[in-house]
């Protein structure tokens, strides 16, 4: 089935999280700072979805980049980087994608730039998806 990453990341974490799941499924990524030019998501039907956290909830161009496209159907993984205080940032993309399925979040640890969360943890993650979706 035909994956896809969207992402947002002000700092860097986040992107490059992207990339490595990227490097894994061979995915396409899009950022959700391009706004309309961050394109369609029709045809995908399994969405990586790839936000940080900001003051325990879901940064503004996140949320007008859900609010802006249709989730029905879709089934999302999301991946929630943060420096350890989630809040209610799962419980508001649930809420942003009517109609979809989401999975439990995987969550990604940093402190500032350092990468808490192990890669091999991450890795194993999305390995587990690709089965369960016969992603190969
Ligand atoms: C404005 C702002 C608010 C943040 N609020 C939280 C928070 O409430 N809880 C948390 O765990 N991390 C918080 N963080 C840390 C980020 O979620 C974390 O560093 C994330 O990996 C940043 O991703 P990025 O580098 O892709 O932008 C905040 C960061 C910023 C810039």
């Amino acid at each position: 089935m035909k994956s896809l990453i969207v992402f947002f990341s002000l700092t860097g974490n986040t992107r490059k999280i992207a990339e490595g799941i990227s490097l894994i499924t061979g995915s396409e990524k899009r950022d959700m700072k391009c706004g309309e030019d961050a394109g369609d998501i029709r045809g995908y039907h399994i969405i990586f979805l790839l936000s940080p956290v900001w003051n325990g909830k879901v940064p503004g161009p996140v949320r007008v980049y859900m609010e802006k496209r249709s989730w029905d159907g879709k089934k999302i993984y999301p991946v929630i980087t943060n420096g350890g205080l989630v809040g209610r940032t799962y419980q508001e993309i649930v809420g942003l994608c009517p109609g979809a399925r989401v999975a439990p979040p995987l969550s990604v640890r940093f402190d500032f730039r350092k990468q808490r969360t192990k890669d091999r943890e991450i890795e194993f993650w999305v390995r587990d998806v690709m089965r369960r979706n016969l992603m190969s």
